[in-house]
């Protein structure tokens, strides 16, 4: 049975900083962030949209309501949680409508959740091929102001819909993963930003991708060959690049060279979005299947997961004649290029105004044109509201 990713679904708020202006109020020369790090505009969240906001948003755009009478299982991945006992995915559900007879989770390891309920979902449809489960990966990434780590801030949703016989791409049985306990980024009990060993982390990423990448290799027969496109986890788009890097080098020049465009073709949204944390891989997939003039169906894609603390896995999936359909003819450049842009000085703002630690606050949510928004908290209570 061909089970996999049947639709694909990506939300970002509708304001971004760009990365040259960034860079000058930081006293940085822009080809820092623009080469150097490879982002060249960032998303900017705004107090009125939360990851249930995002996920909603993301995944309203997909799903269809027989999509929504077949789902039973909900899983939200993610590390910006909005509370310490009740699951996302809870809230999420009464947003969208969905049935009460349903399984509703929050899952969370760093930026590698999203994949972790992929491979559940997976399993589930294995065991029941009539039901979907709805995965979301919804994140803000949060380092703070004026520190290493701010220009590689973002934050959206992506919502991907797992079943039978799937549109988009359908995954292969075996993967690889590696766990360590290994302290390059974390967020301590309530702490509003990540703290984070940056150079630590990307090294330990190249590390991890070595060990799953080689034994991807030996456990499944199949080499660097037999691949069409390579995917990276993003938190910066250039670290994809090093990743890439490391797996091709020695390699035929022709593939070399074909390789390396796809992973351009994939980085195209994160280079204008920045870090969704345990979206990114998947915002690249997405922005891989909008860009490439070259993938088609029975390409196969190689997916290298990695969330901090740290674990990493690679799996890969072949896409099916459908791949289009199932991203349902929504025209994300157009969406990305309708932003608007904000000053350095108004994004600040907006990052000092999230709702953290609030007991009641309204919010003015007029000016924010997503479908479903965040009014204010009552009482510790977050209210939502679908216009
Ligand atoms: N022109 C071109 N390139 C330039 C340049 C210029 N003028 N100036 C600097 N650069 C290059 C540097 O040579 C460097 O390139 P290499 O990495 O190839 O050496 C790059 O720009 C970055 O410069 P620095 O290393 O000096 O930058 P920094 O010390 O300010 O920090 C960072 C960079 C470590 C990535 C920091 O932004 C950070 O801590 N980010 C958060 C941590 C992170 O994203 N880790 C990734 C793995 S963890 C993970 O994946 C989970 C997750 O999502 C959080």
């Amino acid at each position: 049975m061909k089970i996999g990713i049947d639709k694909l679904g990506f939300f970002t708020p509708n304001l971004y900083i760009d990365m040259a202006k960034l860079a000058h109020a930081r006293q940085e020369d822009p080809n820092k962030y623009l080469i150097g790090i490879g982002q060249e505009r960032m998303a900017v969240i705004p107090p009125t949209q939360d990851v249930v906001t995002m996920a909603a948003n993301a995944a309203d755009k997909i799903l269809t309501d027989d999509d929504k009478k077949q789902i039973d299982f909900v899983i939200f991945a993610t590390e910006s949680g909005i509370d310490n006992s009740k699951a996302a995915a809870v809230y999420l559900a009464r947003l969208l409508g969905l049935s009460s007879d349903i399984r509703a989770i929050e899952i969370k390891q760093a930026c590698y959740g999203a994949t972790a309920g992929i491979q559940l979902a997976k399993e589930h449809v294995a065991l029941f091929p009539e039901r979907k489960v709805l995965v979301i990966g919804a994140d803000i990434a949060r380092y703070g102001l004026r520190t290493p780590g701010e220009p590689t801030q973002g934050g959206g949703a992506v919502a991907m819909l797992i079943g039978a016989n799937p549109r988009i791409l359908m995954l292969s049985k075996e993967s690889t993963y590696y766990t360590q306990d290994i302290m390059d980024f974390w967020r301590p009990l309530g702490k509003t930003e990540a703290m984070v060993d940056g150079k630590y982390s990307s090294n330990i990423y190249l590390e991890f991708l070595e060990r799953v990448w080689d034994s991807y290799q030996n456990k499944t027969g199949l080499a660097l060959k037999d691949f069409d496109g390579l995917l990276f986890h993003l938190p910066y788009t250039k670290l994809g690049l090093k990743g890439l890097r490391q797996i091709i080098a020695g390699a035929d020049p022709v593939l070399t060279v074909r390789l390396t465009q796809e992973f351009e073709n994939a980085r195209i949204f994160n280079r204008i979005v920045g870090n969704l944390y345990t979206g990114s891989l998947y915002l690249s997939l997405l922005s891989l299947l909008h860009n490439s003039e070259r993938i088609t169906a029975g390409s196969r894609i190689g997916l290298f997961s990695y969330g901090s603390g740290a674990e990493a896995e690679f799996y890969s999936g072949v896409l099916q004649d459908t791949f289009r359909e199932g991203l349902m003819k929504i025209d994300y450049a157009r969406e990305l290029n309708q932003r608007r842009e904000v000053s350095i000085t108004e994004y600040e703002e907006l990052f000092n105004n999230q709702l953290y630690n609030v007991e009641t606050r309204k919010l003015e949510y007029k000016n924010d044109p997503a479908n479903f928004v965040l009014t204010g908290i009552e009482g510790y209570q977050r209210q939502y509201l679908k216009k």
